[in-house]
């Protein structure tokens, strides 16, 4: 069964491929490399022992997607294209509405006019902004967003749960991911930020390896136990299973769900877990509060784990573990500025 992956080579899309593949389905990638690069694609190709199929596209570009479709026949997409950065989203609004909302709905035009059977959406737990209740349920109220890339994972979500109304045939999932991180253990994929990353852990790997001169914790006067903020880390493999099993439980209506292990963890017990399990110490300092960030968040993933049977497989320590090693990984054979 063919499944289309917009933003196939980026972070969470290409350790999907790989889990897809695993399952039995043929991951069909579009993507431009805006975020990413080529050999992340032959890298799939060495986790899965044989060749991806791979459209270089804008999502944007509905006569090449429309061919795409038309060719290909997926029974399913998964839309992960998008821009992610919260802080580049509040300097740059525009790119982010441009990318995140008038390609989606380009996207949608065009796949108004073939019949998918399931439609799944890389959505954020920045739509719940700051809640006043922890952890957070699918039930939990959206708020007001913190910052463009914020507001653009709320329209998209009701972008999408209008226009499917019209497509009866067509399941969607809305998949809330909590925080990301890690790498797949072969270290042949990971996250790869182009740039100064906005992420803790690719900063913090960063650092480590001496890309960086120092990590800067924002914040450490916030109402938690050492002052840090508290996220929900979620093992990158763990969360590419959470789509594989989507498409194979696939329910007709209000399938939206959490992904994240349902456990918090403050920006310095990340830290100190990194150092500890890598044996390393990381030049970091404590800096002012980040504009957009919520002190404390993390799931309730309850109805996943019961609705899709979805268990995290993999520790923090793992995932730092993995992270760290696909670091190495880079600086020994790539050269990613
Ligand atoms: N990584 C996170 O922390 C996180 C958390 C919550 C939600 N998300 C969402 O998950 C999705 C995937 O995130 P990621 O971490 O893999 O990001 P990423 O930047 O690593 O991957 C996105 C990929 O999409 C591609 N892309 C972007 N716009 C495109 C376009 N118009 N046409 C073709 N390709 C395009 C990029 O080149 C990149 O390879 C995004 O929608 C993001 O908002 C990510």
């Amino acid at each position: 069964m063919k499944i289309i992956l917009t933003g196939g080579a980026g972070f969470l899309g290409s350790h999907t491929a790989v889990e897809l593949v695993n399952e039995g389905y043929e991951p069909i990638i579009i993507d431009d490399f805006r975020n990413s690069k080529s050999f992340i694609i032959d890298n799939i190709e060495k986790i899965i022992g044989r060749k991806v199929i791979f459209h270089c596209a804008d999502i944007g570009d509905q006569n090449k997607v429309s061919t795409i479709i038309k060719n290909e026949k997926p029974a399913g997409l998964i839309h992960f294209a998008a821009d992610k950065a919260v802080n580049e989203s509040v300097l740059n609004p525009l790119k982010y509405y441009h990318n995140n909302i008038g390609n989606l709905i380009k996207l949608l035009e065009v796949i108004n006019n073939f019949n998918l059977s399931s439609f799944i959406f890389s959505s954020s737990c920045t739509v719940y902004g700051e809640p006043s209740c922890i952890p957070v349920n699918e039930k939990t109220p959206i708020q007001p967003a913190f910052s463009p890339y914020g507001y653009t994972k709320q329209v998209g979500e009701k972008i999408l749960t209008d226009f499917f109304k019209t497509k009866k045939q067509t399941s969607l999932t809305i998949l809330r991911y909590f925080n990301p991180i890690g790498a797949h253990p072969s270290s042949l994929i990971g996250e790869l930020p182009l740039g100064i990353p906005s992420n803790l852990v690719p900063h913090l790997t960063q650092t480590a390896i001496g890309k960086r001169k120092q990590l800067t914790i924002f914040g450490n006067d916030y109402n938690t136990a050492d002052g840090t903020c508290i996220r929900d880390y979620i093992h990158v493999v763990d969360l590419a299973r959470a789509h594989v099993l989507s498409l194979k439980n696939k329910i007709m209506s209000n399938n939206v769900y959490n992904v994240g292990v349902g456990k918090g963890s403050s920006v310095l017990e990340l830290v100190n877990c990194f150092e500890e399990i890598n044996n390393l110490n990381v030049n970091y300092q404590f800096g002012d509060r980040r504009s957009g960030d919520v002190p404390e968040i993390y799931a309730d993933n309850s109805l996943i784990k019961k609705k899709l049977n979805w268990e995290p497989k993999f520790s923090l320590k793992d995932a730092l573990q993995h992270a760290w090693n696909w670091e190495l990984e880079l600086k020994s054979k790539y050269k990613v500025d």
